[in-house]
């Protein structure tokens, strides 16, 4: 797949150990930082129809608002039920104090 990097956020838009949802036009990204690294997923829950930038981030995990999920935001992979399904990530580079996304 092609890569397709997208200037999506400032880096200091994202908040340290937090979580932030960006609408990048078509895609909907949550954008993480965690011990200064920043990590994307998609924004929507695999589960169901919420997004994971209303949820909580516990370290490196989020959790759901809706049914509290949780996922690793480093793999996508789900860590608590009622999730089954890992939710996409993204890689991201930093540039000029600002976040590149590559939605691929
Ligand atoms: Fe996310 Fe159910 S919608 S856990």
């Amino acid at each position: 797949m092609a890569n397709n990097w997208l200037d999506i956020s400032a880096l200091d838009e994202v908040p340290e150990d937090d979580v932030l949802g960006v609408d990048t036009g078509g895609k909907d990204v949550a954008l993480y930082k965690v011990e200064g690294q920043v990590y994307a997923t998609d924004n929507l829950c695999t589960h169901g129809h919420a997004r994971l930038c209303d949820g909580f981030l516990d370290g490196f995990e989020i959790e759901c608002p809706l049914h509290q999920g949780k996922f690793d935001i480093r793999n996508g992979s789900p860590t608590c039920q009622p999730v089954t399904e890992a939710v996409r990530t993204y890689p991201v580079r930093i540039e000029n104090g600002r976040v590149f996304v590559d939605l691929g």
